[in-house]
């Protein structure tokens, strides 16, 4: 990867598939909101999350942190990037505050990618994980007084 908006038209719009195909199997009962994710790891594998409900909201997980955690498990930490698609193919799903924060910590450079805001931005957009977390708080904010458990 040379530059943050290196990403071919080709693996943007392969990464919205299987976000599209992973949405598929969402568990949203309660929310009516299906969400579909899909990481491409720096390995070219990807890997796929969608939203999983519970009966106690608060449980619920979201789709962008299912695929990290699926990444993660396996042992794959580093992420070209991720695309998010929420219950209608063409409309933005904006990652919430949690997931972009969960995201962050495995790549304030990986690319984002979801169906445009604005149609007339084309067919999809790409922007990087920065761009959703100005300010983030990451592991530099972690002094060394600061206690690590
Ligand atoms: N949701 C995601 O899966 N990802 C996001 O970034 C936004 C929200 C899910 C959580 C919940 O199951 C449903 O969308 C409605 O909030």
């Amino acid at each position: 990867m040379t530059g943050p908006e290196s990403l071919s038209a080709d693996t943007a719009e392969m990464l919205l598939r299987r976000a599209r195909e992973a949405r598929a199997n969402a568990y949203a009962p309660y929310s009516r909101f299906p969400v579909g994710a899909a990481l491409l790891a720096e390995s070219g594998e990807v890997f796929t999350g969608c939203n999983v409900e519970n009966a106690s909201y608060g449980l619920s997980n979201c789709a962008e942190r299912v695929a990290i955690g699926k990444a993660v498990s396996e042992g794959v930490r580093s992420f070209r990037a991720v695309a998010v698609v929420g219950p209608q193919d063409d409309l933005y799903c904006a990652p919430c505050g949690a997931c972009r924060q969960v995201l962050y910590e495995f790549g304030p450079d990986m690319l984002v990618v979801t169906p445009p805001a604005d149609p007339a931005d084309g067919p999809y957009r790409v922007a990087p994980m920065r761009d959703f977390l100005p300010g983030a708080f990451d592991e530099r904010r972690l002094t060394p007084e600061t206690p690590r458990g």
